[in-house]
């Protein structure tokens, strides 16, 4: 069996993130590792939160707490958060860990001794009132490639172009708002990926099978030509870039860019739960060395369009120019955005619907499912709360609700709670035994593709064969004259339950669980042989009626909430 290493991109620790958020890596690697899971693969899935840098200096600052306890707030808080929606993290960590410093500070090295570091005097936003160097975020202006008035020094949001803080038009402090910026010397580490744009692309090249989105995007920033980036800021909660053993003097005082230290963290997650469970260092590096059993390994990386360019381009050019032999992503699955009911989801106004807030009104696996079956892949889609309701009542609540409780209520009110005998499958069966192998494999095929929508879709297509074919055989009919062909379709149906729970838990795995201990299985086994997995419960096999699966939403909690939710824009 081959082992799949899956990392999500690390949602930054400023606050809690919104449906979009989770829909753009978190929730599809974490259908892709359930999935792989079930079929026997060894996964190691990790993510952490990204904690360095001007996001979180600027949120502690605005919470009033020191960073460091901030930080570790809000990595519980969102820890929990990925508890209460199924997020199967083999390893939830943190990028200000032990382990991360350790190790981005080791690859700054091994740069250096390659000569793809060098340290670069250069002119940087000084902010007059607020008394300090401004890195990055901290300053704010106008796109100018775009022309969007609020794009961030490091990057615009609206057309995802990286940027430089002196490119900015109109540029002004994202601290005071003050425009009184002078451009100081100061002396920074820099990356010289020019140096190894020539090997990144002849290793995008030979990525033959990667989705259209993430090689056009690389592409496009490898055609601008790979800039040199500087690798340090002026900032004090970090990786420091100043340490004992550094080859280099006068980084006082600065610490590495957290996109430089961002993506390490994804090898040092995997280092911090080996060292948690106090196995030893091969534990982690039998994943990320080549020389160390990594040539095994399958790596799949899980993003937002607007992280594509440095997880294709800048993380590479790290690990190649270290010049030691790291495991390189195999493939990555990048999503473009989710809007939200007409506009954009929106953490500064309030508006959309929080991860924490959505759960208050419905449960992990409405969420999931909805998020799921309309992942923004071929283009960015929207959130409305018509179609939201609108799905989870007719894919969950009518086709699989709706079967699970006809089946097994029928089954209590004629035979009570187990499974009844009855005689063989006839044609009817033999049929749908066979149409749903080849719904299976569709299933499958889809799934190993990653086409989210797609296996959303099939799967949905799985659930209604089985409502269709409870409604022509219609065992309620059948029960007045012949009892024993009623008992055999109901066991045919009864049987179907922990097939679909088996299929569905990637998508939704509260309700498969709930479905598993309801019909009274000890495992629920992704299936071989549809026909052998619908033997599964035998005649006189024990289950409980579940209690309702999905509830409706009215069209009464469909208004308030969005009015809820609209946001204060
Ligand atoms: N925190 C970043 C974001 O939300 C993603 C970081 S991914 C990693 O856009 F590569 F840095 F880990
Ligand atoms: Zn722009």
């Amino acid at each position: 069996m081959t082992r799949t290493l899956i990392t999500s991109a690390l949602p930054y620790i400023n606050g809690i993130k919104h449906l979009g958020n989770l829909v753009g890596s978190q929730l599809p690697a974490d259908l892709h590792a359930r999935y792989l899971r079930a079929r026997g693969h060894e996964v190691m899935f990790v993510c952490a939160t990204d904690e360095h840098g001007t996001p979180a200096e600027l949120a502690a600052a605005k919470a009033g707490k020191p960073v460091a306890e901030y930080c570790a707030e809000m990595h519980e808080l969102q820890a929990d958060l990925a508890r209460r929606y199924g997020l199967s993290f083999d390893w939830f960590g943190r990028s200000s860990s032990p382990e991360n410093h350790r190790l981005t500070q080791h690859l700054a090295v091994k740069l250096w001794e390659n000569g793809f570091l060098e340290i670069r005097s250069e002119r940087q936003f000084y902010s007059v009132e607020d008394g300090r160097f401004l890195p990055d975020r901290y300053v704010e202006g106008t796109c100018p490639n775009c022309g969007y008035e609020r794009a961030r020094g490091d990057q615009c949001e609206e057309c995802t172009k990286q940027l430089e803080p002196t490119e900015l038009i109109d540029p002004r402090s994202a601290i005071s708002g003050s425009t009184r910026l002078e451009l100081r010397e100061t002396r920074h580490l820099y990356l010289l990926q020019s140096k190894l744009a020539g090997e990144i692309e002849a290793w995008i090249d030979s990525k033959t099978d990667w989705p259209q989105l993430t090689v056009s995007i690389a592409r496009k920033w490898l055609k601008e030509g790979l800039r040199d980036r500087g690798i340090t800021r002026d900032l004090s909660w970090g990786v420091p870039a100043q340490f004992p053993g550094a080859p280099w003097e006068g980084m006082e005082g600065k610490v590495f860019y957290v996109w430089f230290d961002a993506p390490i963290e994804y090898i040092a997650a995997t280092a911090e739960k080996a060292h948690a469970e106090g196995r030893g260092e091969e534990a982690w590096r039998r994943w990320w060395r080549l020389d160390e059993g990594a040539r095994d390994v399958r790596y799949i990386q899980f993003m937002g369009k607007d992280n594509v360019p440095f997880h294709t381009l800048s993380f590479p050019a790290t690990l190649i120019g270290s010049r030691e032999p790291w495991k390189l992503v195999d493939y990555i699955k990048s999503f473009n955005y989710l809007n939200y009911d007409g506009g954009q989801f929106s953490t500064s106004q309030g508006r959309g619907v929080f991860m924490d807030q959505a759960l208050e009104i419905l449960p992990a696996d409405c969420w999931r499912w909805w998020l799921l079956s309309h992942a923004p892949e071929s283009g960015d889609s929207e959130f409305t709360w018509e179609n939201f309701q609108a799905s989870v009542n007719k894919d969950l609540a009518d086709v699989l609700g709706n079967f699970v409780s006809r089946v097994t209520k029928f089954c209590r009110a004629r035979f009570g709670e187990a499974v009844p005998a009855g005689g063989e499958w006839g044609e009817r069966e033999k049929a749908l035994i066979a149409d749903l192998a080849g719904r299976l494999g569709e299933y499958e095929a889809l799934m190993d593709a990653m086409e989210v929508r797609k296996s959303a879709a099939a799967l949905r297509a799985i659930w209604a064969a089985g409502n269709e074919y409870l409604q022509e055989a219609a065992p309620w009919a059948v029960f007045k004259q012949d009892p024993d062909g009623a008992a055999a379709i109901i066991r045919f149906a009864l049987n179907l339950i922990p097939f679909y729970a088996a299929l569905s838990a990637p998508f939704i795995p509260f309700t498969a669980e709930r479905l598993r201990v309801d019909m009274g299985i000890e495992q629920l086994e992704w299936p071989q042989d549809v026909e052998a997995a619908l033997r599964l419960l035998e005649p006189g096999h024990r289950f409980t009626v579940p209690d309702i699966l999905f509830r409706k939403i009215s069209d009464e909690e469909r208004t308030e909430w969005q009015a809820r939710f609209a946001g204060r824009g």
